[in-house]
Formats: C-alpha cells, structure tokens, sequence
C-alpha cells in the first residue's frame, strides 16, 4: 500500500476513537433526524422538559412541558416573541416583509392588525362564503365516486388549497392554480432544505445543494405570478373606482390589501388600521403565509379526524348518530347545526391534541432570559413541543389513545390557548390568527363527509393496518394519503 492510504487507515480509525463530544459539524449533522417533533420529545423524556442543543453557532432550546411553555408563552413572551428565520426563509419572504417570520415589534402588529381586521376577520364574509362553496364541489366530487376506492387525501387537499387560492386571489381558475401550487411546493422543499450557513455562517459559500440558484429562481417564479395578479387587481379597482361593473364587486385579500398600497415601505406607531401602508413585497409575502398557514394545516387536521375515526368505529357510530339526530337524514347539515354536535367537535378536538398540525412552535428570544433556573442566551431558536405537550403522560389520562370522549367532562382543557396542556394553535402574540377560519372548515368539511356518507377501507384493509405515521416539515400530515370507499348515507337527494 502506497504510504498516504496507509497512514489514513490509521489515522482515521484512531481519530473516531478519540472523537470529542461535540463533533462540530458531521456530528451535529447526524442528530437532524433527532430535530424532529418525535426526535425531540424523545430527548425530553431523557433530559426534560427543556434542553439545549447547540448546532455550530446555533443555540437551540426545547420546550416539552406544558408550564414552562406557559413560561414561554405567556409569562415571558415579550422576550420570546421573535421569529427564527433561516437564509431561505428570510430571502423567500423579501426579508421578513410577511407576518409569520417577522420579529415581533411595531411592523409585525401592523401587519397582524391589518390580516387580524380585514383578512381573517369573521366579517370577511367571503372567505367563509369560499369553505362553503368549496365544500359543496368536495361533496360533489366523493358523491359521484361512491362505491369506489377513493383517494380521500388528495380530495381534501384540494379543498383546502381552493379555499385558500380563492380567499387570495378571488379566481379559482385552474391554470394559475397550478402553476401558484408548484412555485410554493419548490418554496415549502426550500424551507425544508438543511443549509450548513444556517449553523455556520462562514461556510456558505459550499453550497453543496445548489441552495442559492435554486432560491433566487424560486423567488424570481413568485415574483412574475403575484406582479401579474396584482396588476390585475389595480386594474380593476381602477375600473370600479370609475363605476364600471356597477361599482360593486367582491373584493379578495389582494384587493383588501390593496387599499393599503403604498410604493414605499412605512411603519408608524399609530394605532389607527387607515395608516397602515403596504408595499408589493408585503402583500407578496401576507400571500403566501395565507397559503403557507391555511392550507396544509386544515388538510391535515380533516385527514387525520378521518383517519383516527376510522379506526376507532365505536367512535364513527356515535359521531355519525350524533349527526342523524340532530339533523336527520332527510337534509343536508347547516351552519346552525355545527354548534349542537358536541361529539363531532370532542372527535375534532382529540384529532387536533393528537396531531396538531404545527407540531414544533418556532420562536426565538430577544434577549437573554431565564426558564426553570437554566440560561437562555439572546438570539436562540425555542422549539416548542407542542405534539409532545398533547401527549404528556402528566396532563392526559392514556395520553397515546384516541379517547374524544375525554373532552365530554366539565372542565377539560381548551385549545383556545389559556390552557398550556393542549396548544395546537399556539398561545398568547404569535398564536394562530386564523383559528376561527380554520375550525370553520375544519367543522364542515368533516361534518358533511360524515353526515353524507359511510366510509369503508379498500380491498378488505383492516383498521389496524391504517398507517399512523407522519411526515416532518412546516406542518407534520400523514405519511400516506388515505384511501376509503364511500357510499350514500342520505335519504334526500344531495344536491
Ligand atoms: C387547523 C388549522 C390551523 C392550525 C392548527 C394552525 C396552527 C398555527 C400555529 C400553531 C401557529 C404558530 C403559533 C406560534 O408560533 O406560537 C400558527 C400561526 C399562524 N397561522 Fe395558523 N393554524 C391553522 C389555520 C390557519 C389558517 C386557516 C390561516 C390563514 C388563513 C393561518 C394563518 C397563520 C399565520 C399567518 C400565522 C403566523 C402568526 C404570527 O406569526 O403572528 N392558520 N398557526
């Protein structure tokens, strides 16, 4: 053997063996599988309810306890409100210019009070007029396909990206829609990406991935999509303002947005809504938290509701009877009724505790701070648990099962997030703003799905061979779409 192969025979071997603790780079690598929302509540029952993890220059701290995310949360959160943003997420939202990744602070509360007040608003009558439509072609589309295998995964995301496409953009044409879902797909892949600069900044210029092209052409597809569309929309409030269309025409998020166009960036103090000022970045970037927030999040809470009641059939019988009582089969559900299915949302509430949709709270500090006695510098990632929280063997009696009829007794907790127990949709500044929109549809799709039809699993499947696992990204879905054989439950006519 040539003498330099020898020598890294036994240099290398003797260099493992010597390996100190914190391996810097390759080490730290091999825990990304461990940086999951099931990684990380395995480490918490090894070392507790918080722990700090360090990723080259990166501080990473874990929450997995329900009070110290209350510390977090609620007690501390003026020091725990800021957002983390890795390289790709801060070039893909034009630099922080969204809601969802910018630090807390006076731009933030202008952009949360602007979609707070005029997008996600329960007097945006359009947006629940849009999970209403949205929800008939649902039922549409499962009724024409009964007594067949049908892809119930798919169905539902195509709901809830409708929903959401439509809310935006008020066009549900179909070209634009897959062109918009494609560019977001290479976006959310993008968000995902493991990029060494993000620990350590000094090594970016490696770029083994190609991370950089591939996000300047990214931004670049967005950029030419969203300026056609807001063009469009300029032009038609120009034509409305003029009194064509019979000066009346309903207006989608961009057009709300719109009325705060400005060509230049500007934050003010002022508490008042009429002085807030958007630019094109602004409403690019408010575009996409929408789609971001509202689409995955919803299609993964119905499929799993579905799926967790599928697999447990007393369940399906006694939510099912809930719904012929009440409404009966001889009509179709409405609105009115949703309010008197408390099983239906017991089933709901169980899903969402089991497989919250957002299962790592991402928030970083402002400053130092300390929790539970241990030191958080300035500038850490805080990871919050919250898939681990729903299952803390401390605050839930059978934490793993599915039990909806837990939520039946007085007195259980809520997600509304005053509860630190069972937080799904966040707690405190940073929560979900869009709560109400998503249990909205969350409450009618799966209350028609169940109200209008029996679901049976395809080619003799067993319950127990329904695949429980879930994908890690932004949100945590199935690994698998679910499949289910639908058949007519109704006496009336559907439509
Ligand atoms: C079942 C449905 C949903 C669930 C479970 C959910 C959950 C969450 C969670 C856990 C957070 C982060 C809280 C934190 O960091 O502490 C969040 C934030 C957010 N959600 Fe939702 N969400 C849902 C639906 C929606 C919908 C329908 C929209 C919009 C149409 C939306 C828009 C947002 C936005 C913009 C933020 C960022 C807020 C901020 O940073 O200030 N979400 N959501």
């Amino acid at each position: 053997m040539e003498p330099l192969p020898m020598a890294l025979l036994f240099v290398i071997p003797f260099l493992l063996l010597l390996r100190p603790k914190g391996l810097p780079i390759i080490g730290n690598m091999m825990m990304m599988e461990q940086l999951t929302h099931r990684g990380l509540a395995k480490l918490a029952q090894k070392y507790g309810g918080i722990f700090h993890l360090k990723m080259g220059y990166l501080h990473m701290v874990t929450i997995s306890n329900p009070e110290m995310a209350r510390q977090v949360l609620q007690v501390q959160d003026n020091i725990f409100s800021n957002r983390p943003a890795t390289i790709a997420i801060s070039y893909l939202t034009y630099n922080r210019a969204d809601m969802a990744f910018a630090h807390y602070g006076p731009f933030w509360r202008q952009m949360r009070k602007l979609c707070v007040m005029k997008l996600f608003s329960r007097k945006r009558a359009e947006s629940w007029e849009s999970v209403r439509d949205e929800v008939e072609k649902l039922v549409k589309a499962v009724s024409a396909n009964t007594g067949k295998t049908v892809n119930v995964g798919e169905l539902i995301f195509n709901l809830t990206k409708n929903i959401t496409y439509r809310a935006a953009f008020g066009s549900s044409s179909q070209e634009g829609q897959d062109e918009f879902i494609k560019i977001l797909q290479e976006f959310s892949k993008l968000f995902g990406a493991f990029n060494i600069a993000d620990c350590i900044p000094w090594l970016g210029w490696v770029d083994p991935q190609g991370l950089n092209s591939r996000l300047e052409k990214a931004r670049h597809a967005l950029d030419k999509f969203i300026y056609t569309i807001i063009d469009d929309h300029i032009q038609k409030r120009k034509t409305n303002v003029n009194g064509g269309a019979g000066g009346y025409y309903d207006p989608d998020m961009v057009d709300e947005l719109l009325a705060f166009y400005s060509e230049e960036a500007q934050v003010n103090e002022s508490e008042d809504l009429n002085s807030i000022r958007v630019t094109r970045d602004n409403i690019k970037a408010i575009i996409m938290d929408v789609m971001f927030g509202g689409t995955e999040t919803v299609a993964s809470a119905i499929e799993w509701a579905l799926t967790e009641l599928m697999r447990s059939p007393e369940d399906m019988k006694r939510v099912q009877r809930e719904l012929e009582e009440v409404v009966g089969l001889d009509r179709r559900v409405e609105e009115s009724d949703l309010d008197k299915l408390p099983f239906l949302k017991c089933c709901l509430k169980e899903t969402l505790r089991l497989h919250p949709p957002i299962p790592l709270l991402l928030h970083e500090t402002a400053e130092e701070a300390v929790v539970a006695g241990y030191r958080i510098p300035a500038k850490s990632r805080v990871m919050i648990n919250a898939w681990a929280i729903g299952r803390d063997k401390k605050s839930w009696e059978d934490a793993e099962s599915f039990k909806p009829r837990r939520f039946m007794k007085e007195g259980m907790p809520d997600f509304k997030g005053s509860n630190f127990e069972f937080i799904p949709f966040g707690s405190g500044r940073r929560s979900c703003p869009g709560m109400q929109l998503g249990l909205y549809t969350l409450d009618l799709a799966v209350a028609h799905l169940l109200h209008c039809f029996t679901w049976e699993l395809p080619n003799g499947m067993k319950r127990s061979e329904l695949y429980m696992s879930d994908v890690f990204g932004l949100t945590a879905p199935r690994a698998t779409r679910l499949y289910a054989v639908p058949k007519n439950r109704l006496v009336c006519s559907l439509f």
